[in-house]
């Protein structure tokens, strides 16, 4: 018998008004799976991650968490489904008036009712193994470097052990050195507790260290997955000019159509 997957879309459509942004998305990730999705600048991404854990929610279309469906179910089903996940957003949020430790454990001190002092170990602890000294605990977010700050969101995701962790674009913009320190802690966060991981990168170097298998979205659907090391020989003349960054192709001549189109 198959295994269940931890994660299943099928035809996940979602629009903003005239914009189609997902057009069907199908698309099925294995427990302890790491997942990352690729794709061009306002394709989706962000979009079809914040449907994973209701933050957006489709037009239509099924989503199942272990063969379960969770769309159209109500708050309570939806407040209890978050706590299954970790997220990082792309930008920030962070809570600018509470201190890093607060920031880290919300969830474990406001929501599960564990002690301060107890939460400001964890939180130190859980910095630290992101390279950040224990002392940053008791900072505030503006206080903080932009690369810090993800770090700190980092710590956040993963500190109350979720199954799945979402991470948007979790090393843009930081240094290759930090970068390379991300990747190996996702890496880690899977290893170590299990979870089924989706991360959105642009970062090819990134992707190679991170990812089990590659999905990419274009036009509004999957337009392939496969496992990473089969990226390089998708056939699909997308995948190939984003994986190869290459400035001409498929996708820049796309753009390039429609953006004539908005003069
Ligand atoms: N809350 C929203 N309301 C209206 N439109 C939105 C909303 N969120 C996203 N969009 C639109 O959906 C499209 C996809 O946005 P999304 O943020 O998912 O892109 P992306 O693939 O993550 O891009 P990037 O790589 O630049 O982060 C864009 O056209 C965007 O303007
Ligand atoms: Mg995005």
């Amino acid at each position: 018998m198959a295994m269940t997957p931890k994660i299943e879309l099928s035809a996940v459509t979602k629009s903003f008004d005239a914009n189609h942004v997902l057009k069907g998305i199908d698309l099925t990730i294995a427990p302890k799976e790491s997942l990352v999705i690729i794709g061009t600048s306002g394709c989706g991404k962000s979009v079809l991650m914040k449907c994973l854990n209701g933050l957006i929610t489709p037009d239509s279309g099924s989503i199942k968490i272990d063969g379960k469906e969770i769309l159209g179910q109500g708050r309570a089903a939806l407040e209890d489904l978050r706590q299954r996940f970790g997220m990082t957003f792309q930008f920030g949020a962070l809570f600018d008036s509470l201190p890093i430790w607060e920031n880290v454990t919300f969830r474990l001190h406001h929501q599960r009712g564990l002690g301060k002092s107890e939460a400001r170990d964890i939180a130190a602890q859980t910095i630290s193994q992101l390279g950040l000294a224990a002392a940053v605990i008791d900072r505030y977010p503006a206080e903080l470097s932009g690369g810090m700050q993800k770090r700190v969101a980092l710590a956040r995701a993963i500190v109350d052990e979720p199954e799945i962790l979402l991470f948007d674009e979790p090393t843009s913009g930081l240094d290759p050195i930090t970068g390379g320190v991300i990747d190996r802690l996702i890496v880690d966060a899977r290893k170590r507790l299990g979870a089924t991981t989706v991360t959105i990168s642009h970062d090819m170097a990134s992707v190679r260290r991170i990812a089990d298998k590659v999905a990419m979205v274009h036009d509004g659907v999957i337009i392939w997955a496969g496992p990473a090391r089969n990226m390089e020989k998708s056939g699909v003349p997308e995948v190939h000019q984003f994986v190869h960054g290459l400035s001409d192709g498929p996708l820049t001549r796309e753009k390039i159509l429609s953006n004539k189109a908005h003069l």
